[in-house]
């Protein structure tokens, strides 16, 4: 921050027409040079959704361009991210209604349909990341992240359950648990649960500052989750209306052993992702939420922005905030953009 200020004191100094900003800018070579973030393929963590069958891929309707893998699909298409240099994806599956249940027992089944996809991932390709939920939403019959009785979303029975879910998943070959449920000692509870299952190595991302937002609708059209849930996940989940409270938040993640943290959504709260990575130094995911994303490509579609150039400049500002790395469904197109750009 001082040198920053140092700066604009010998720029105040300056004044036109000696000082020029333009000449920085005036071709592409410079800008390169003075560029001052950088979006990179190992920035991209890739979220996709699996469903059950074999031969699937299906689109779904409120995300263009977003399908649902089946099992058998879902090695090839986390092969493709790897190959693009992509080092981690995160697996959600949409769940048979038959197996959902108010306590989510689901979840904690380890030849679930995500356990499955893990191991089907797994098997097939080495060298990248695989990034699981740990959150009853998928599972509970009522749509929400934990146990509800008469209308309340029960803490400390919860966590009972997302620490089986959390070992569960990390037996499948999960290696990195992303408690996204928001219960309140959640992360401590987890990581001694992984510890004492002989899971000292499985990492917690914890979605440590998630906003009560109505940018998840696409992604619970993709789980399945949105047609079940009753009510909203405010008692859970944090008020739009606070930044402090996210540090504090932060804060007790890490205290309790969170590895990394995140922050979701993404664009309209770049301010706490600043203000956690700032704070904290600890590694800083922010999630690019499917409502984001449906808000991009419906634009996108209808011909009133340019897809290619809006998602960069998104995904830079992600950077420039101090994220390091971002969970987006268009972490395919990137890369690819991002390839085609160092090939040229
Ligand atoms: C589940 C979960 C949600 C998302 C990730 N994990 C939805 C929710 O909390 O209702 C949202 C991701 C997105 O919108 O892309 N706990």
């Amino acid at each position: 921050m001082t040198g920053n200020s140092n700066i604009a004191g010998i720029r105040a100094s300056g004044r036109f027409p000696a000082v020029r900003m333009r000449r920085n800018r005036q071709e592409d070579w410079v800008r390169r040079m003075v560029a001052e973030n950088r979006l990179g393929v190992n920035d991209l963590i890739w979220p996709l959704f699996v469903v059950d069958g074999t031969g699937i891929r299906q689109p779904v309707e409120s995300m263009p361009g977003v399908v649902r893998y089946s099992v058998d699909q879902v090695a090839d298409a986390v092969c493709e991210a790897r190959d693009l240099g992509i080092p981690a994806v995160a697996l959600f599956p949409y769940t048979d209604p038959a197996l959902k249940s108010p306590d989510g027992r689901e979840g904690c089944n380890p030849d679930n349909l995500v356990c499955r996809a893990v191991r089907a991932v797994k098997s097939a390709c080495r060298d990248i990341g695989v990034i699981c939920d740990v959150a009853l939403d998928p599972y509970n019959s009522d749509g929400h992240d934990g146990i509800v009785q008469d209308g309340r979303i029960l803490n400390d029975e919860t966590l009972e359950i997302l620490c089986q879910q959390a070992v569960t998943q990390a037996a499948a070959g999960c290696d990195i648990q992303a408690p996204s449920d928001m219960m309140d000692g959640r992360i401590g509870a987890i990581r001694q649960a992984l510890d004492s299952a002989g899971c000292q190595d499985s990492i917690i991302m914890s979605y440590a500052a998630k906003y009560a937002s109505g940018f998840y609708a696409p992604f619970r059209d993709a789980v399945g989750s949105g047609g079940t849930l009753s009510g909203d996940k405010k008692t859970y989940q944090m008020d739009p209306a606070n930044g402090d409270e996210a540090l504090h938040e932060v804060a007790i993640d890490i205290a309790e052993g969170a590895d990394m943290v995140m922050v979701k959504p993404g664009l309209p709260y770049l301010d706490i992702v600043h203000r956690v990575k700032s704070t904290f130094g600890i590694p800083t995911f922010a999630y690019h939420v499917s409502g984001e994303y449906a808000m991009l490509q419906a634009s996108a579609q209808n011909g009133w922005l340019d897809y290619d150039s809006t998602m960069m400049e998104i995904l830079t500002s992600f950077k420039r905030a101090g994220a390091d790395g971002i969970l987006t469904y268009c972490a395919l197109d990137a890369a690819r953009a991002l390839e085609g750009r160092s090939a040229g």
